[in-house]
């Protein structure tokens, strides 16, 4: 199934049960054998909190049901959530209905339209570029260079499938052996599935970003090696970017 905006706009907004609201997804800390709100904590210490300061104005593309989104919350004083799904940005508008300075934007999937150009300090996104396709996420990068504020960053989880292999991700549509194929020479040798990511490598997000005026300030599995927290499962990355 292709990683297209239609078809990740059905999936999102209409299909999926939402059981936990986004805390179904705990395979990353199965796979680092960690219990998951401990992993959870350690992402939020890791890569959010360190990453916002007082007075920001905190961007989120892909909230969900705003799993990552509360712990935004805490720190950011303006929070603008994106998210292409209407029932998702519904599900947000409900759990911050206390909260001022939040604002709630339901996008195309490709742009930030509507956020001011240079108006931002930090973006953050997770669990969605994982499933979108190279097309969208030049659009993002653009996008994310334009609002971000000079200076700003942002912090972005993504596939990192093997790039030199790239060319053969026709195979994932294919049925089960050809999918099961590319997943093992574009995952390295895994017995999972390949958890609907899109066919981008780690090279791939560097150079749209690079493409699109942002600094790559680092790109990272796990970002606490000695004790090996992070997101290892697909071979998923997380890239520190810059503007
Ligand atoms: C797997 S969920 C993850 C939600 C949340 N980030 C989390 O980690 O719990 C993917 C989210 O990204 C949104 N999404 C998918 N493609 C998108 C796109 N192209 N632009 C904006 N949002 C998108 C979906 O509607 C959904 O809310």
């Amino acid at each position: 199934m292709k990683n297209s905006i239609n078809i990740n706009k059905e999936i999102w907004n209409e299909k999926h049960d939402w059981e936990k609201n986004g805390d179904e997804w705990d395979g990353q800390a199965i796979k680092c054998k960690l219990d998951y709100e401990y992993w959870k904590q350690s992402l939020y210490q890791n890569l959010i909190h360190s990453n916002i300061r007082k007075n920001d104005t905190v961007l989120e593309i892909g909230a969900g049901h705003g799993r990552w989104s509360v712990f935004l919350a805490k720190s950011a004083t303006t929070l603008i959530l994106v998210d292409l799904s209407p029932n998702c940005i519904d599900f947000c508008r409900n759990l911050f209905v206390n909260r001022s300075n939040t604002i709630f934007v339901i996008n195309d999937g490709k742009t930030l339209e509507g956020v001011k150009d240079a108006s931002v300090d930090f973006i953050w996104s997770f669990d969605t570029f994982v499933h979108i396709e190279k097309y969208v996420i030049n659009s993002y990068m653009r996008e994310i260079f334009r609002v971000l504020k000079p200076g700003g960053r942002a912090v972005i989880h993504h596939s990192g499938r093997n790039h030199f292999f790239r060319w053969l991700g026709f195979m994932r549509h294919f049925g089960n052996p050809g999918n099961r194929f590319y997943r093992t020479i574009s995952m390295c040798r895994t017995n999972d599935t390949d958890g609907w990511r899109s066919n981008i490598s780690k090279k791939m997000v560097r150079n749209l970003a690079l493409k699109n005026g942002l600094a790559i300030i680092d790109q990272l599995q796990y970002w606490n090696e000695k004790e090996k927290i992070g997101v290892p499962r697909f071979n998923d990355y997380i890239t520190f970017l810059q503007k």
